[in-house]
């Protein structure tokens, strides 16, 4: 076939289960709506997806919610204590229920009222004691499996799903190792961006620091670049590096004398990150939300002691909003336009055996994952 540029480059340059032999993920998974559709079915209605964090939902009736794909979710805790999630949807004619979080005594629909428990049953609907063979038992809440990780909710559309403790490993425990105070911390903050991206190119972003270096220098600043690490595991990797001089050129930090400094990360399956920043203690996601093939919603949400950020966390914020995210969103949406020329053919993992801070490994595992969902997994 000649070189013209319209080739198939797919089997030319394959995935390999052996990251030292392996081809990236060809750019068509990252441009083709139908792979997107896939994608919807195989990953995000099947994975964990995150929905909040236990501190909004910490009374009765309060609720958060979430979108996953394009699927409207909300999670509320019940007068009985349970917290629950459900589509958020009206089982009338399709309106949506609930909007962003607060508190709601009654779940009640905008457009003609019909009300629930916080439990999923019909409680009220307006004139259907006129309706013939009416049963308000046939108009519960659609119910989604919901399960909380080191404070955060988490909820899953597939109702066969293996429970999420029993996928994660040992990841809550290093969470914890790396920031103790975790159970203390409250929402402070959040940065919100679209990006003109796939969802998988941001995440790739997030798994390698070999960018780091010609990328982002505060960050390397900020960290012992060259001591950062990339480890894999299951449905998760991690992303440590001790701290570099606390007073670097991203903001400046005081070293704790009570717990570890690093920056320690974590990726999980399929699209939520936690990092904790040397400073102050804090965590932070970053959850990465597809809104279509070639677009992506992001959160970036700081929790911190106090839901009022002190200077360090105000500069910490200011370093991500104003530097490091401008500069990743730089970068992945210069490759989304890269993906879609005719003269990019598929590049190669760069990985080394001792899997270095300049090492793409996490990537390679990230992508295995991917097609293993999709069912093309090499052998
Ligand atoms: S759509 Fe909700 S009450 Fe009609
Ligand atoms: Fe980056």
């Amino acid at each position: 076939m000649p070189e013209d540029g319209l080739r198939p480059v797919r089997s030319a340059r394959p995935y390999r289960a052996d990251a030292e032999r392996s081809y990236v993920l060809a750019p068509n998974y990252y441009t083709d709506p139908a792979i997107w559709e896939r994608e919807k079915q195989a990953i995000f209605y099947k994975a964990w997806n995150l929905a909040g964090h236990e501190g909004q939902l910490a009374r009765a009736g309060d609720y958060v919610t979430c979108r996953i794909a394009d699927q409207e979710i909300f999670v509320i805790r019940g007068k009985d204590g349970r917290i629950r999630s459900f589509y958020n949807v009206c089982a009338h004619r399709a309106h949506q229920l609930l909007k962003g979080s607060g508190s709601a005594k009654v779940i009640t629909c905008p457009y003609h009222a019909w009300s629930y428990h916080a439990d999923g049953r019909l409680r009220t609907a307006r004139g259907t004691e006129h309706v013939a063979e009416f049963n308000p038992d046939d108009f519960r809440l659609k119910e989604v499996a919901v399960e909380t990780m080191a404070g955060f909710v988490f909820v899953n559309l597939d109702s066969g799903a293996a429970s999420l403790a029993s996928q994660v490993g040992d990841l809550p425990a290093e969470m914890l190792r790396y920031q103790p105070d975790l159970p203390k911390l409250k929402f402070a903050h959040r940065l919100t961006y679209n990006l003109k991206a796939n969802w998988k190119n941001v995440v790739d972003n997030f798994l390698e620091c070999y960018h780091c270096p010609p990328a982002h220098p505060a960050f390397v600043d900020l960290v012992a670049i060259k001591q950062y690490r990339t480890k894999t595991y299951g449905l998760y990797s991690s992303h440590i590096s001790p701290p570099g001089r606390p007073d670097n050129s991203a903001y400046r930090f005081t070293a704790a004398s009570d717990r570890p400094n690093d920056f320690a990360a974590w990726w999980l399956w399929p699209n939520v990150t936690f990092n904790v920043f040397p400073g102050d203690a804090n965590i932070t996601i970053l959850h990465i939300m597809p809104t279509g093939p070639e677009t992506t919603a992001e959160h970036f949400d700081f929790y911190f002691l106090n839901d009022k950020p002190s200077a360090c966390e105000q500069d910490a914020i200011k370093y991500v909003d104003e530097v490091l995210q401008p500069e990743d969103i730089g970068l992945v949406e210069s490759v989304q336009r890269g993906l879609h020329s005719r003269g990019y053919q598929g590049g190669r993992y760069v990985v080394d055996a001792g899997r270095t801070d300049v090492s793409e490994h996490g990537l390679h595992h990230f992508h295995g994952l991917v097609l293993t969902a999709l069912g093309e997994a090499p052998a």
